[in-house]
């Protein structure tokens, strides 16, 4: 069985677009686990341009499935990650200036702090998974960091898919990778940029257990939602 990971930072997108308390990602992290979601991914930003601490230790302590936390390589942030205390961490690259998480990290620029990283969250229990590109030095390098997963950043695959272009070298790179990151041990989970037709076609690669998804499920939810929130306020003001 897949899983399916729902990464709500959009839903604190919009809340702070209002400075205000609406809408409640603690709330969406709930209501996301019971209609059975596999587990809630919230990103850390050093900017906080998202979800802020409180929230993430708001989540942490639900409890109910398990909380995977993407953070950077930074000090100040790993600390804060150290406290929350969450399932998972994946560590993912940050730039201040980049609209989404553009790439996966560069492991052999940063492989003796994401080597730390990995040692000081594994001596307190919390699987530790790696944001890397479709390539297979990376697995071994992964590997080698002992991290107990990757998760491989689906971006340009989604790209191609969504603009029509051919996208088979890149679905064979993913599959490849995944394949050899499977059989080194590696738990391989696979995201960004998905939606249901990039999701259906990653469905083929057995090797990937886990999707994890947020912009396109938050922004999906707006057609599927205004129907009962319209009929709702119509109710209310007949
Ligand atoms: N996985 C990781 C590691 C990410 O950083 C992100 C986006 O921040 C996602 C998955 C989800 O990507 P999207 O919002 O495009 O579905």
């Amino acid at each position: 069985m897949k899983r399916l990971g729902v990464n709500i930072d959009h839903v604190a997108t919009l809340r702070n677009a209002r400075g205000e308390i609406h809408p409640d990602p603690i709330k969406a992290a709930k209501f996301l686990i019971n209609i059975g979601v596999d587990s809630i991914t919230i990103h850390l930003r050093e900017d906080r341009r998202h979800i802020k601490d409180l929230d993430a230790k708001k989540i942490c302590l639900l409890k109910k499935v398990p909380v995977n936390l993407e953070i950077s390589t930074n000090n100040n942030i790993v600390d804060i990650a150290l406290k929350i205390k969450p399932d998972f961490i994946c560590i993912v690259p940050e730039n201040r200036n980049e609209i989404t998480t553009e790439g996966g990290l560069n492991l052999k620029r940063n492989a003796s702090k994401i080597k730390k990283i990995i040692s000081i969250f594994k001596k307190k229990k919390i699987r530790t998974s790696l944001f890397i590109n479709p390539n297979i030095s990376d697995i071994k390098i992964s590997k080698n960091l002992n991290a107990d997963c990757v998760e491989i950043h689906t971006g340009r695959l989604s790209n191609l898919v969504k603009l029509g272009k051919n996208y088979q070298n890149e679905l064979d790179k993913i599959k490849k990778c995944s394949n050899i990151a499977s059989s080194l041990g590696l738990d391989v989970h696979a995201g960004h940029g998905l939606d249901y037709k990039t999701t259906k076609i990653l469905t083929k690669i057995s090797t990937i257990k886990e999707f994890n998804i947020g912009h396109f499920i938050i922004g999906e939810s707006i057609f599927f939602g205004l129907k009962k929130v319209v009929k709702k306020f119509k109710n209310i003001i007949e």
